[in-house]
């Protein structure tokens, strides 16, 4: 398209694929961030159909992207179909982000770094290192969370998972630091743990709730729930209330999708409080700061 100046207007496409995808709310994020930084360029929802999956990636480059966000359920499918780029994405087998160099196809996971910069955002204060944390439930989000907790140092990471079988599997993956434990015996191991982190979909609209005694988590703990709808689970407002720190699951939503925007538009875009409350709203019109 020729620009009012007469030259080429190049404009930077990316998008969000997967099945369903018009829940999505990426789109509202990168727009904001392309719109906030003045950057030509768009993002869009694209339903791709686990049998178009691997075609889509392939005519990537052909169809003008720069890359794209990928979603449910195709993260893991996705990954065997790149060239993972670092050695995390290597150990999880699951991409969220994809972009091209030089011609090939690459893809990462952004899932770990924005649970963890979400939380140091929240609560600058904590200290992971020689840490205890507890993670209740054993997916996909999970094994991300786990991973970048045991990068920042962490000395324990008890699982509870129902199916107990899964967390012995990120047991044998990630080795002694981790302790596969009882889903009913979940509370029993919150004394001295600095962190909690609900990556089940409890709490989520149209969910049961979490149920979890924490009379035993020390007041200094902090509480976080990759759940976003609703922005506060009842996880976090009986956390809130009896005084520790609370993180909400929206923070993650946006902090992971920082390097997927740098990598296609070329500028690191900011988490700002602006662009909480417009992701917030989205979620729940009655939202207020
Ligand atoms: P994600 O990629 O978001 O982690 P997932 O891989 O489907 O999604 O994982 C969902 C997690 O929520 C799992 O740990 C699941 O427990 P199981 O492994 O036993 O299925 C947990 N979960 C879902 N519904 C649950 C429920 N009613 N009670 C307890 N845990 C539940």
């Amino acid at each position: 398209m020729a620009s009012p100046g007469g030259r080429d207007r190049v404009l930077i496409k990316s998008c969000v694929i997967g099945w369903p995808i018009s829940h999505s709310r990426s789109p509202l994020i990168h727009g904001y961030w392309l719109k906030q930084l003045g950057i030509d360029g768009s993002y869009t929802r694209q339903p791709v159909e686990p049998s178009a999956l691997a075609g889509f990636i392939r005519g990537l480059s052909d169809a003008g992207y720069a890359g794209c966000n990928v979603t449910l359920p195709h993260k893991e499918d996705a990954f065997r179909l790149i060239l993972p780029a670092d050695a995390s994405t290597e150990r999880l087998g699951a991409v969220n982000t994809i972009y091209l160099r030089d011609g090939r196809v690459f893809g990462t996971n952004t899932d770990g770094e924005g649970f963890i910069n979400s939380l140091m955002d929240s609560q600058p204060g904590l200290s992971l290192k020689n840490s205890r944390a507890v993670v209740l439930g054993a997916g996909g989000a999970s094994i991300a969370i786990v991973n970048v907790l045991l990068e920042q140092g962490v000395s324990e990471v008890a699982i509870a998972n129902r199916t107990r079988a899964k967390a012995q599997l990120l047991r044998d993956q990630f080795g002694s630091r981790v302790m596969p434990v009882d889903w009913d015996t979940a509370a029993d191991h919150l004394s001295e743990c600095s962190l909690l982190v609900n990556t089940t979909s409890l709490g989520m609209k149209g969910q049961a709730d979490l149920v979890i005694d924490l009379s035993r988590l020390p007041i200094d703990a902090v509480v976080t729930d990759i759940v976003y709808t609703p922005l506060r689970t009842k996880l976090l407002m009986d956390a809130a209330q009896r005084g520790h720190g609370v993180v909400e699951g929206l923070g993650m939503l946006l902090h992971q999708a920082v390097r997927g925007f740098s990598l296609w538009f070329g500028e690191i875009p900011r988490v700002n409080p602006d662009l909480y409350d417009l992701v917030a709203r989205d979620i729940d019109p009655a939202y207020a700061r």
